[in-house]
């Protein structure tokens, strides 16, 4: 095994997460059995996959003299609330630098979901008409050097928290699998996720080739299109496990990526999104949000019907995101 790297680490949330089986599901659905990886239990304001990522990164920041974090997403980001409450642990001040079609503040009632989080936590909101992700990382980058010329020592995270140091936060989510599948008797056929940025997704395909594990990836897009995606996450995993101290390449051609859940675009409800979160919650009392957890949701019931047979195992991280439910009171409540 790689060494371990030597990275400062930030200690947000509870580890491991739960890993549980959704017995009524998998009987509904029939063939293989379904498990879910409570990612949304991290327990860092209202918690999420994204919490493992700032233990690396905001480790880093300390280790930089960092007093401010800065960092961006749209008004649906899970990463940037996580990130204001884990600042707010360290004493740091969070800067987000959030897109919005008109680049002007939100009136209260836009104050919905992580935005009324962000707001709650006491975050500096920068809101900026941004066409493209580039151009929101411009952004970011032109609030980050207003920092420096007032002598402030900013840390800046790309959006998701997709970098190489983010990455190294999932290494852990991996050999909590494995020790779980272990403990429950199962051998994992494959791991399902929502991937955005592309981090959660980069840092399991590190974390198996750091803890030899070999399980089988998927990502279910939630905005890229599959080139796009599999482009980034290859870069990342490579420039990962350099930080990593170990040599690791995949082709884009090798990571497993569906867009056939994505539906008309980013936070855009699908309707078999929408029909798995009824599922979820009214047979396992499982909560997921429209815009990430629930395509994933309708990738793991379709796969779980076409691709796996019975004796087999997969496992569904719920990565989080439930103050997005919120955003969607409107087409949640026709279910
Ligand atoms: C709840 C949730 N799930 C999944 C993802 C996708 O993660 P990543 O951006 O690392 O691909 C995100 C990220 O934005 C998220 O907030």
């Amino acid at each position: 095994m790689p060494h371990r790297p030597n990275i400062r680490l930030a200690t947000f949330g509870s580890y491991p997460t739960p890993l549980e089986e959704l017995q009524a599901l998998s009987k509904i659905v029939g063939g293989p059995r379904i498990w879910v990886k409570r990612d949304d239990l991290t327990g860092v304001a209202m918690g999420g996959s994204k919490t493992r990522a700032l233990n690396t990164l905001l480790g880093d920041a300390l280790s930089n003299g960092a007093d401010t974090i800065v960092t961006c997403g749209p008004v649906t980001s899970n990463h940037i609330r996580i990130t204001a409450a884990c600042a707010n642990r360290l004493g740091l001040e969070a800067l987000l630098v959030i897109k919005h079609p008109y680049g002007e503040s939100l009136d209260e009632q836009g104050h919905q979901g992580n935005m009324l989080l962000n707001h709650v936590l006491g975050a500096r909101l920068e809101y900026v008409s941004a066409d493209s992700l580039s151009d929101l990382e411009l952004a970011m980058e032109g609030v980050a050097e207003t920092l420096r010329s007032e002598g402030k020592k900013p840390y800046v995270i790309p959006g998701g928290g997709c970098s190489p140091m983010g990455a190294l936060g999932y290494l852990e989510l991996v050999a909590e699998l494995a020790r779980q599948s272990n403990q429950y008797g199962f051998k994992i056929d494959a791991i399902l996720c929502a991937s955005g940025s592309g981090c959660i997704q980069s840092g399991l395909i590190l974390g198996n080739a750091y803890h030899h594990t070999a399980y089988p990836v998927i990502g279910v897009t939630i905005n890229r299109s599959i080139g796009e995606l599999a482009a980034r996450i290859s870069r990342e995993v490579r420039n990962a496990a350099v930080l990593a101290g170990f040599d690791l390449r995949v082709q884009s051609g090798d990571i497993c990526i569906l867009d056939n859940y994505l539906g008309e675009g980013y936070a855009i409800p699908t309707e078999a999104a929408m029909s798995a979160i009824k599922l979820l919650a009214q047979q396992e009392g499982l909560l997921l949000d429209p815009c990430y957890t629930g395509k994933a949701m309708a990738g793991v019931l379709d796969l779980a019907k076409t691709r796996f047979t019975s004796g087999q195992n997969i496992v569904f991280i719920h990565t989080g995101g439930l103050p997005g439910m919120f955003n969607y009171s409107k087409e949640l409540s026709r279910l």
